[in-house]
């Protein structure tokens, strides 16, 4: 990576503060965020609406082949637009994408489709003018940016993290997701080796974005010194 560009990498189970992490770290310190869950979301609801199961190995190929990924930058926010569309963002997290998702998100050739295209906002990032990248997901850190600068582990305890999800208003099997996605062959949800990882079931939000840019300023001193966590994580930096 180029000294004056990074890429943070966030990893976790569902519901244990990664999107909301990466929204503060990218407001802080100027990054571009990319949710990969969206990606993985997106990609369900499309399918799914064309009444493909996961199991439906020829029609699924042809219909991955058949998939245009694109970037809309939104303020920090990297949205992706599928075939010339940005889905509504309560549409990809229906209880119907959140059964399904983890089961199309196993299969390899579902992962094949959305690498290259997550790899390519580090230069999505660049060409904005964003100062780095933060992405969030399950294999960030050990499979599509394992040369990040930063990668963190994001943990909370099963009761938190149903009761996050609880309060969001959304019935969500997390356990089962987590499972699907721990226990899969392909990118499995795991923390590599090097990541830092964070228990945050009783840290508030500003609270685990100050360490993370804490931990970042360590690897380049300087950057990030003015930089509170108070104005990282207020809703007006929020990207809409
Ligand atoms: O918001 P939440 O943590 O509940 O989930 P998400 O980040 O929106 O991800 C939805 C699903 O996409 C996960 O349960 C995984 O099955 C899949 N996913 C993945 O396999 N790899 C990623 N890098 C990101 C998400
Ligand atoms: O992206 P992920 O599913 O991992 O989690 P999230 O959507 O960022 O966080 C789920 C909920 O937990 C949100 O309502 C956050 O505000 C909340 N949260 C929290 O209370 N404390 C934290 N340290 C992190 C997240």
């Amino acid at each position: 990576m180029s000294e004056d560009f990074q890429i943070v990498a966030i990893d976790g189970g569902a519901a244990s503060g990664k999107s909301s992490t990466a929204r503060g770290v990218a407001a802080a310190a100027n990054f571009l965020h990319v949710d990969t869950g969206s990606h993985y979301r997106a990609l369900t609801l499309r399918a799914l609406t064309e009444g493909l199961s996961p199991q439906k190995g020829t029609a699924l190929d042809r219909f991955l082949a058949g998939l245009r990924f694109e970037t809309e930058v939104r303020g920090q926010c990297a949205c992706l637009r599928l075939n010339g569309d940005v889905p509504d963002a309560a549409d990809i997290r229906s209880d119907a994408v959140n059964a399904a998702v983890s089961d199309f998100a196993a299969l390899p050739a579902v992962r094949d489709a959305v690498r290259a295209y997550q790899r390519d906002q580090a230069a999505v990032a660049r060409k904005h003018g964003f100062k780095g990248l933060v992405m969030e997901g399950r294999d960030i850190g050990t499979v599509i940016f394992p040369e990040a600068d930063l990668k963190i582990f994001l943990e909370a305890d099963a009761s938190t993290r149903a009761a996050r999800r609880k309060d969001e208003g959304q019935t969500d099997t997390i356990d089962n997701r987590d499972r699907i996605d721990s226990t899969r062959a392909t990118a499995p949800l795991t923390a590599a080796p090097d990541a830092v990882r964070i228990d945050n079931s009783n840290i508030p939000l500003d609270g685990v974005v100050a360490e993370v840019l804490r931990l970042l300023q360590q690897r380049a001193p300087g950057s990030y010194a003015n930089v509170s966590a108070a104005s990282a994580c207020s809703e007006r930096n929020r990207p809409r």
